[in-house]
Protein backbone atom coordinates (compact mmCIF):
# COMPACT_ATOMS: atom_id res chain seq x y z
CA UNK A 1 0.00 0.00 0.00
CA UNK A 2 1.08 3.28 -0.75
CA UNK A 3 0.62 6.82 0.00
CA UNK A 4 -0.22 9.52 -2.68
CA UNK A 5 1.47 12.64 -2.52
CA UNK A 6 0.64 16.24 -3.70
CA UNK A 7 4.27 16.78 -5.44
CA UNK A 8 3.38 19.16 -8.23
CA UNK A 9 1.08 22.20 -8.93
CA UNK A 10 -0.32 24.33 -11.52
CA UNK A 11 -2.04 26.85 -12.63
CA UNK A 12 -2.94 28.85 -15.64
CA UNK A 13 -5.89 32.07 -15.93
CA UNK A 14 -6.65 33.68 -19.31
CA UNK A 15 -4.94 37.21 -19.87
CA UNK A 16 -8.30 38.86 -20.54
CA UNK A 17 -9.74 40.78 -17.33
CA UNK A 18 -13.45 40.78 -17.39
CA UNK A 19 -14.67 43.40 -14.43
CA UNK A 20 -18.07 43.45 -12.52
CA UNK A 21 -17.98 47.61 -14.20
CA UNK A 22 -17.48 45.82 -17.41
CA UNK A 23 -20.64 43.60 -16.57
CA UNK A 24 -22.67 46.38 -15.44
CA UNK A 25 -22.36 47.70 -19.55
CA UNK A 26 -23.78 44.14 -20.42
CA UNK A 27 -26.37 43.61 -18.13
CA UNK A 28 -28.83 45.54 -15.38
CA UNK A 29 -26.13 44.87 -12.70
CA UNK A 30 -23.53 46.62 -10.79
CA UNK A 31 -20.29 46.37 -8.92
CA UNK A 32 -21.67 47.12 -5.98
CA UNK A 33 -24.63 44.19 -6.31
CA UNK A 34 -22.23 41.44 -7.42
CA UNK A 35 -19.56 41.96 -4.87
CA UNK A 36 -21.38 42.32 -1.70
CA UNK A 37 -23.86 39.52 -2.65
CA UNK A 38 -20.61 36.96 -4.07
CA UNK A 39 -17.20 38.45 -3.48
CA UNK A 40 -16.50 38.71 -7.18
CA UNK A 41 -14.61 41.13 -8.66
CA UNK A 42 -13.38 40.13 -11.73
CA UNK A 43 -13.18 36.77 -13.56
CA UNK A 44 -10.88 35.85 -16.58
CA UNK A 45 -12.09 34.72 -19.90
CA UNK A 46 -10.32 32.34 -22.38
CA UNK A 47 -9.79 34.33 -26.10
CA UNK A 48 -10.85 32.85 -29.00
CA UNK A 49 -7.79 30.50 -29.33
CA UNK A 50 -7.81 28.79 -26.03
CA UNK A 51 -9.65 25.89 -25.60
CA UNK A 52 -10.39 24.07 -22.28
CA UNK A 53 -7.81 21.61 -23.29
CA UNK A 54 -5.14 24.40 -24.15
CA UNK A 55 -6.04 25.83 -20.67
CA UNK A 56 -5.69 22.21 -18.93
CA UNK A 57 -2.04 22.16 -20.67
CA UNK A 58 -0.42 25.13 -19.57
CA UNK A 59 -1.79 23.93 -15.89
CA UNK A 60 -0.56 20.56 -16.37
CA UNK A 61 3.20 21.79 -17.70
CA UNK A 62 3.32 24.18 -14.70
CA UNK A 63 2.14 21.09 -12.41
CA UNK A 64 4.94 18.86 -13.93
CA UNK A 65 7.88 21.18 -13.65
CA UNK A 66 7.15 21.77 -10.43
CA UNK A 67 7.40 18.13 -9.15
CA UNK A 68 9.96 16.92 -11.71
CA UNK A 69 8.71 14.76 -13.54
CA UNK A 70 8.92 14.46 -17.25
CA UNK A 71 5.52 13.89 -19.22
CA UNK A 72 6.91 10.14 -20.51
CA UNK A 73 6.54 9.02 -16.82
CA UNK A 74 2.96 10.00 -16.47
CA UNK A 75 0.59 7.19 -16.14
CA UNK A 76 -2.82 8.63 -15.53
CA UNK A 77 -4.22 11.43 -16.73
CA UNK A 78 -8.41 12.91 -15.39
CA UNK A 79 -9.47 15.96 -16.23
CA UNK A 80 -12.76 17.17 -14.48
CA UNK A 81 -14.60 19.49 -16.88
CA UNK A 82 -18.38 20.48 -17.55
CA UNK A 83 -17.08 22.32 -20.78
CA UNK A 84 -14.98 20.18 -22.88
CA UNK A 85 -14.77 20.57 -26.88
CA UNK A 86 -16.01 17.21 -27.55
CA UNK A 87 -17.85 14.55 -25.59
CA UNK A 88 -15.53 12.60 -27.46
CA UNK A 89 -12.27 12.92 -28.16
CA UNK A 90 -11.95 13.42 -24.24
CA UNK A 91 -10.02 16.50 -22.95
CA UNK A 92 -7.56 14.33 -21.05
CA UNK A 93 -7.10 12.53 -24.32
CA UNK A 94 -5.70 16.22 -25.90
CA UNK A 95 -3.94 17.29 -22.97
CA UNK A 96 -2.08 13.99 -22.75
CA UNK A 97 -1.26 14.82 -26.78
CA UNK A 98 0.19 18.17 -25.82
CA UNK A 99 1.92 16.86 -23.69
CA UNK A 100 3.58 13.85 -24.54
CA UNK A 101 2.89 11.89 -22.18
CA UNK A 102 3.01 8.47 -24.38
CA UNK A 103 2.50 5.97 -21.56
CA UNK A 104 -0.53 7.43 -20.28
CA UNK A 105 -4.13 6.54 -19.78
CA UNK A 106 -6.45 9.34 -20.45
CA UNK A 107 -9.96 10.08 -18.98
CA UNK A 108 -12.20 13.27 -18.48
CA UNK A 109 -14.73 12.86 -15.36
CA UNK A 110 -18.07 14.77 -14.69
CA UNK A 111 -18.93 16.14 -11.18
CA UNK A 112 -19.31 19.54 -12.16
CA UNK A 113 -17.62 21.68 -9.33
CA UNK A 114 -16.80 18.75 -7.18
CA UNK A 115 -15.24 17.18 -10.34
CA UNK A 116 -11.56 18.07 -8.78
CA UNK A 117 -12.02 16.14 -5.33
CA UNK A 118 -13.26 13.40 -7.53
CA UNK A 119 -10.61 13.25 -9.65
CA UNK A 120 -8.08 13.34 -6.91
CA UNK A 121 -9.91 10.44 -5.05
CA UNK A 122 -9.92 8.30 -7.56
CA UNK A 123 -6.31 9.09 -8.75
CA UNK A 124 -4.98 8.82 -5.07
CA UNK A 125 -6.90 5.16 -4.75
CA UNK A 126 -5.24 4.04 -8.24
CA UNK A 127 -1.92 4.76 -6.16
CA UNK A 128 -2.10 3.51 -3.37
CA UNK A 129 -3.65 0.46 -4.78
CA UNK A 130 -0.34 0.86 -6.84
CA UNK A 131 -2.35 0.21 -10.32
CA UNK A 132 0.03 3.60 -11.17
CA UNK A 133 2.88 5.06 -9.59
CA UNK A 134 1.82 8.58 -10.41
CA UNK A 135 -1.06 10.63 -12.18
CA UNK A 136 -2.02 14.18 -12.85
CA UNK A 137 -5.67 15.48 -12.02
CA UNK A 138 -6.71 18.81 -13.86
CA UNK A 139 -9.95 21.11 -13.23
CA UNK A 140 -9.93 23.12 -16.55
CA UNK A 141 -13.14 25.19 -17.83
CA UNK A 142 -13.80 27.75 -20.48
CA UNK A 143 -17.44 28.65 -18.86
CA UNK A 144 -18.10 31.85 -20.75
CA UNK A 145 -19.20 29.46 -23.29
CA UNK A 146 -21.95 28.06 -21.89
CA UNK A 147 -23.15 31.10 -20.00
CA UNK A 148 -26.11 33.44 -21.37
CA UNK A 149 -24.79 36.71 -21.44
CA UNK A 150 -28.36 37.94 -21.07
CA UNK A 151 -28.89 36.24 -17.52
CA UNK A 152 -27.60 38.82 -15.20
CA UNK A 153 -28.21 35.56 -12.15
CA UNK A 154 -25.39 33.56 -14.11
CA UNK A 155 -23.41 35.37 -16.21
CA UNK A 156 -22.01 37.72 -13.40
CA UNK A 157 -20.95 34.08 -11.30
CA UNK A 158 -18.75 32.52 -13.37
CA UNK A 159 -15.05 32.63 -14.92
CA UNK A 160 -12.29 30.39 -17.00
CA UNK A 161 -9.10 28.84 -15.63
CA UNK A 162 -7.54 25.59 -15.33
CA UNK A 163 -5.63 23.74 -12.20
CA UNK A 164 -3.40 20.64 -11.78
CA UNK A 165 -1.80 18.60 -9.29
CA UNK A 166 0.77 15.49 -9.62
CA UNK A 167 0.12 12.88 -7.51
CA UNK A 168 2.64 10.71 -6.73
CA UNK A 169 2.94 7.14 -4.33
CA UNK A 170 5.54 6.88 -1.63
CA UNK A 171 5.86 4.97 1.01
CA UNK A 172 6.32 7.57 3.31
CA UNK A 173 3.01 8.49 4.88
CA UNK A 174 0.89 11.27 4.43
CA UNK A 175 -0.51 13.09 0.89
CA UNK A 176 -4.31 12.48 0.53
CA UNK A 177 -5.57 11.13 3.88
CA UNK A 178 -9.34 10.17 3.38
CA UNK A 179 -12.21 11.26 1.11
CA UNK A 180 -15.46 11.44 1.08
CA UNK A 181 -17.59 11.86 -2.00
CA UNK A 182 -21.55 12.27 -2.06
CA UNK A 183 -24.65 12.94 -4.80
CA UNK A 184 -28.45 13.78 -4.94
CA UNK A 185 -29.54 13.68 -8.14
CA UNK A 186 -32.96 14.50 -7.10
CA UNK A 187 -31.35 18.30 -7.28
CA UNK A 188 -29.91 17.67 -10.74
CA UNK A 189 -32.19 21.21 -12.07
CA UNK A 190 -31.38 23.01 -9.47
CA UNK A 191 -27.91 23.75 -11.67
CA UNK A 192 -27.68 22.47 -14.71
CA UNK A 193 -26.02 22.66 -18.28
CA UNK A 194 -27.76 20.94 -21.13
CA UNK A 195 -25.66 18.55 -23.41
CA UNK A 196 -25.52 20.38 -27.13
CA UNK A 197 -26.87 17.65 -28.69
CA UNK A 198 -30.27 17.94 -26.87
CA UNK A 199 -30.56 21.52 -28.40
CA UNK A 200 -28.07 21.78 -31.64
CA UNK A 201 -26.42 24.82 -32.16
CA UNK A 202 -24.35 25.07 -35.20
CA UNK A 203 -20.74 25.39 -34.11
CA UNK A 204 -20.00 25.43 -30.61
CA UNK A 205 -16.79 28.94 -31.18
CA UNK A 206 -16.21 31.90 -29.69
CA UNK A 207 -19.11 33.68 -31.62
CA UNK A 208 -21.58 31.75 -29.19
CA UNK A 209 -20.25 34.02 -26.83
CA UNK A 210 -21.77 36.85 -28.30
CA UNK A 211 -24.57 36.02 -30.75
CA UNK A 212 -26.87 35.65 -28.09
CA UNK A 213 -28.07 32.19 -27.80
CA UNK A 214 -29.84 31.41 -24.96
CA UNK A 215 -30.29 27.26 -25.15
CA UNK A 216 -27.79 25.09 -24.15
CA UNK A 217 -26.52 27.38 -21.34
CA UNK A 218 -26.45 27.52 -17.20
CA UNK A 219 -29.11 27.42 -15.25
CA UNK A 220 -29.51 27.97 -11.98
CA UNK A 221 -31.59 28.10 -8.86
CA UNK A 222 -29.67 30.57 -7.11
CA UNK A 223 -30.75 30.60 -3.48
CA UNK A 224 -32.07 26.78 -3.37
CA UNK A 225 -27.79 26.28 -4.81
CA UNK A 226 -26.73 28.29 -1.66
CA UNK A 227 -28.88 26.70 0.67
CA UNK A 228 -27.37 23.43 -0.62
CA UNK A 229 -23.97 24.04 -0.43
CA UNK A 230 -23.79 25.89 3.13
CA UNK A 231 -25.22 22.34 4.37
CA UNK A 232 -22.84 19.95 2.65
CA UNK A 233 -19.64 21.81 3.36
CA UNK A 234 -20.17 21.44 6.96
CA UNK A 235 -21.21 18.05 6.78
CA UNK A 236 -18.68 16.61 4.30
CA UNK A 237 -15.81 18.62 6.29
CA UNK A 238 -16.77 16.81 9.57
CA UNK A 239 -17.22 13.46 8.03
CA UNK A 240 -13.61 13.61 5.64
CA UNK A 241 -12.02 14.98 9.13
CA UNK A 242 -13.46 12.20 11.14
CA UNK A 243 -12.49 8.93 8.24
CA UNK A 244 -8.58 10.86 8.41
CA UNK A 245 -8.85 10.54 12.37
CA UNK A 246 -8.45 14.25 12.94
CA UNK A 247 -10.29 17.17 14.97
CA UNK A 248 -11.10 20.33 12.71
CA UNK A 249 -9.03 22.32 15.12
CA UNK A 250 -6.15 19.94 13.60
CA UNK A 251 -6.91 21.69 10.10
CA UNK A 252 -4.48 24.43 9.18
CA UNK A 253 -5.95 25.26 5.84
CA UNK A 254 -9.33 24.86 3.97
CA UNK A 255 -9.48 25.19 0.05
CA UNK A 256 -12.80 25.33 -0.61
CA UNK A 257 -14.78 25.60 -4.09
CA UNK A 258 -14.81 29.19 -5.20
CA UNK A 259 -18.34 30.27 -5.59
CA UNK A 260 -19.19 32.49 -3.22
CA UNK A 261 -17.75 34.55 0.27
CA UNK A 262 -20.96 34.60 1.57
CA UNK A 263 -21.06 30.71 1.12
CA UNK A 264 -18.28 30.21 3.04
CA UNK A 265 -19.31 32.73 5.98
CA UNK A 266 -21.72 30.58 6.29
CA UNK A 267 -19.86 27.25 6.41
CA UNK A 268 -17.28 28.88 8.85
CA UNK A 269 -19.97 29.36 11.13
CA UNK A 270 -21.73 26.43 11.00
CA UNK A 271 -18.22 24.56 11.74
CA UNK A 272 -17.77 26.92 14.54
CA UNK A 273 -13.81 27.91 13.08
CA UNK A 274 -12.55 31.56 11.84
CA UNK A 275 -13.24 32.34 8.29
CA UNK A 276 -9.72 32.72 7.91
CA UNK A 277 -9.05 28.87 8.25
CA UNK A 278 -10.38 29.25 4.67
CA UNK A 279 -8.46 30.19 1.33
CA UNK A 280 -10.23 32.54 -0.36
CA UNK A 281 -9.50 33.82 -4.35
CA UNK A 282 -13.40 34.46 -5.67
CA UNK A 283 -12.53 38.23 -5.57
CA UNK A 284 -10.06 37.86 -8.81
CA UNK A 285 -10.95 34.42 -10.32
CA UNK A 286 -14.80 34.28 -9.96
CA UNK A 287 -16.50 30.31 -10.08
CA UNK A 288 -14.09 28.38 -12.25
CA UNK A 289 -16.40 25.67 -11.32
CA UNK A 290 -13.89 22.14 -11.60
CA UNK A 291 -10.74 24.47 -11.87
CA UNK A 292 -11.54 26.78 -8.70
CA UNK A 293 -9.72 24.00 -6.09
CA UNK A 294 -6.20 23.75 -7.77
CA UNK A 295 -6.40 27.37 -9.07
CA UNK A 296 -6.83 28.46 -5.19
CA UNK A 297 -4.29 25.74 -3.87
CA UNK A 298 -1.80 27.61 -5.97
CA UNK A 299 -2.65 30.67 -4.84
CA UNK A 300 -2.58 29.87 -1.52
CA UNK A 301 1.19 28.03 -1.77
CA UNK A 302 1.97 31.05 -3.35
CA UNK A 303 0.86 33.23 -0.50
CA UNK A 304 2.64 31.05 2.23
CA UNK A 305 -0.28 29.54 3.45
CA UNK A 306 0.87 26.48 3.49
CA UNK A 307 3.44 24.63 5.55
CA UNK A 308 5.02 21.16 5.63
CA UNK A 309 2.71 18.90 7.57
CA UNK A 310 0.18 20.99 7.78
CA UNK A 311 -3.53 19.36 7.35
CA UNK A 312 -5.36 20.67 4.56
CA UNK A 313 -8.73 19.75 3.43
CA UNK A 314 -10.27 20.58 -0.14
CA UNK A 315 -13.85 20.63 -0.44
CA UNK A 316 -16.08 21.12 -3.52
CA UNK A 317 -19.74 21.20 -4.01
CA UNK A 318 -22.01 21.75 -7.07
CA UNK A 319 -24.41 20.43 -9.92
CA UNK A 320 -25.40 16.74 -9.93
CA UNK A 321 -25.85 17.88 -7.07
CA UNK A 322 -22.58 16.67 -5.73
CA UNK A 323 -20.08 17.35 -3.51
CA UNK A 324 -17.28 16.03 -2.10
CA UNK A 325 -14.25 16.68 -0.20
CA UNK A 326 -10.41 15.20 0.96
CA UNK A 327 -7.94 15.70 3.67
CA UNK A 328 -4.13 16.14 2.65
CA UNK A 329 -0.80 16.25 4.78
CA UNK A 330 0.97 18.43 3.02
CA UNK A 331 4.34 16.95 3.64
CA UNK A 332 6.28 16.92 0.32
CA UNK A 333 9.03 19.43 -0.56
CA UNK A 334 9.08 19.99 -4.15
CA UNK A 335 13.12 20.14 -5.49
CA UNK A 336 13.97 23.38 -7.18
CA UNK A 337 14.44 23.65 -11.03
CA UNK A 338 17.36 25.81 -12.57
CA UNK A 339 16.40 28.02 -14.98
CA UNK A 340 17.94 26.21 -18.17
CA UNK A 341 16.53 23.25 -17.33
CA UNK A 342 13.27 25.21 -17.31
CA UNK A 343 13.44 26.88 -20.72
CA UNK A 344 14.45 22.96 -21.97
CA UNK A 345 11.54 21.17 -20.32
CA UNK A 346 9.04 23.68 -22.35
CA UNK A 347 11.08 22.83 -25.93
CA UNK A 348 10.17 19.00 -24.86
CA UNK A 349 6.08 20.52 -25.79
CA UNK A 350 6.91 21.66 -29.13
CA UNK A 351 8.87 18.62 -29.81
CA UNK A 352 5.38 16.69 -28.43
CA UNK A 353 3.47 18.90 -30.57
CA UNK A 354 5.92 18.10 -33.58
CA UNK A 355 5.66 14.21 -32.96
CA UNK A 356 1.66 14.10 -32.76
CA UNK A 357 1.63 15.86 -36.41
CA UNK A 358 3.88 13.41 -37.93
CA UNK A 359 1.80 10.24 -36.35
CA UNK A 360 -1.47 11.91 -37.98
CA UNK A 361 1.06 12.29 -41.16
CA UNK A 362 1.69 8.72 -40.68
CA UNK A 363 -1.49 7.37 -40.52
CA UNK A 364 -2.90 9.33 -43.68
CA UNK A 365 -0.02 7.58 -45.62
CA UNK A 366 -0.92 4.40 -44.81
CA UNK A 367 -4.21 4.71 -45.12
CA UNK A 368 -3.79 6.15 -48.39
CA UNK A 369 -1.38 3.39 -50.13
CA UNK A 370 -2.80 0.66 -48.11
CA UNK A 371 -5.59 -1.89 -49.97
CA UNK A 372 -8.08 -3.25 -48.17
CA UNK A 373 -7.96 -7.25 -48.65
CA UNK A 374 -10.63 -9.23 -50.58
CA UNK A 375 -13.13 -11.25 -48.24
CA UNK A 376 -11.54 -14.11 -50.07
CA UNK A 377 -7.89 -12.79 -49.25
CA UNK A 378 -8.90 -12.15 -45.67
CA UNK A 379 -10.54 -16.31 -45.44
CA UNK A 380 -7.11 -17.30 -47.03
CA UNK A 381 -5.05 -15.37 -44.43
CA UNK A 382 -7.46 -16.92 -40.91
CA UNK A 383 -6.78 -20.25 -42.54
CA UNK A 384 -3.10 -20.01 -42.85
CA UNK A 385 -3.26 -18.89 -39.10
N1 LIG B 1 -27.54 42.32 -10.48
C1 LIG B 1 -28.54 42.99 -9.93
N2 LIG B 1 -29.69 42.42 -9.48
C2 LIG B 1 -29.76 41.08 -9.62
C3 LIG B 1 -28.74 40.30 -10.20
C4 LIG B 1 -27.60 40.99 -10.64
N3 LIG B 1 -26.57 40.35 -11.21
N4 LIG B 1 -29.11 39.00 -10.20
C5 LIG B 1 -30.33 38.97 -9.63
N5 LIG B 1 -30.73 40.22 -9.28
C6 LIG B 1 -31.97 40.64 -8.66
C7 LIG B 1 -33.11 39.66 -8.88
O1 LIG B 1 -33.75 39.90 -10.10
C8 LIG B 1 -33.98 39.96 -7.71
O2 LIG B 1 -34.74 41.10 -8.01
P1 LIG B 1 -36.25 41.21 -7.52
O3 LIG B 1 -36.20 41.15 -6.01
O4 LIG B 1 -36.66 42.55 -8.05
O5 LIG B 1 -36.95 40.06 -8.12
C9 LIG B 1 -33.02 40.33 -6.59
O6 LIG B 1 -31.78 40.67 -7.25
C10 LIG B 1 -32.76 39.20 -5.62
O7 LIG B 1 -32.52 38.01 -6.38
P2 LIG B 1 -32.06 36.68 -5.70
O8 LIG B 1 -31.86 35.65 -6.76
O9 LIG B 1 -32.97 36.36 -4.55
O10 LIG B 1 -30.66 37.15 -5.11
P3 LIG B 1 -29.76 36.46 -4.05
O11 LIG B 1 -29.58 37.33 -2.91
O12 LIG B 1 -30.17 35.04 -3.80
O13 LIG B 1 -28.36 36.40 -4.83
C11 LIG B 1 -27.03 34.84 -6.04
C12 LIG B 1 -28.27 35.69 -6.07
C13 LIG B 1 -26.94 34.08 -7.35
C14 LIG B 1 -25.81 35.73 -5.90
C15 LIG B 1 -27.11 33.86 -4.83
O14 LIG B 1 -28.36 33.21 -4.83
C16 LIG B 1 -26.03 32.85 -4.84
O15 LIG B 1 -24.87 33.17 -4.68
N6 LIG B 1 -26.37 31.54 -4.99
C17 LIG B 1 -25.39 30.51 -5.10
C18 LIG B 1 -24.92 30.46 -6.52
C19 LIG B 1 -23.70 29.63 -6.72
O16 LIG B 1 -22.74 29.77 -6.01
N7 LIG B 1 -23.73 28.76 -7.73
C20 LIG B 1 -22.67 27.93 -8.09
C21 LIG B 1 -22.52 26.81 -7.13
S1 LIG B 1 -21.31 25.72 -7.68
Amino acid sequence: MKYAHIVGWGSFRPDKILTNNDLARMVDTSDEWIYSRTGIRERRIASEKETTATLAFEAAARALKRADLHPSQVELIIVATSTPEYIFPSTACRVQDYLGATKAGAFDLSAACSGFVYGLSMASQAIQTESVRNAIVIGAETMSRVLDWDDRGTCILFGDGAGAVVLKGSSVPGGVLASTLRSDGSGGDLLSLPAVYHNPVPVLGPEYLHNGHKKNTVEMNGRQVFRFATQVIATSIEETIAKAGLKIDEIDLIVPHQANTRIIETAAKRLKIPQERFFMNVDAVGNTSAASIPIALCDAVHDGRLRPDDNVVFVGFGGGLTWAASVIKWNVTPPEISLPRREWKRARYIVARGRSKLKKWRRRIIDRFSVSPTPEARMRDADKK
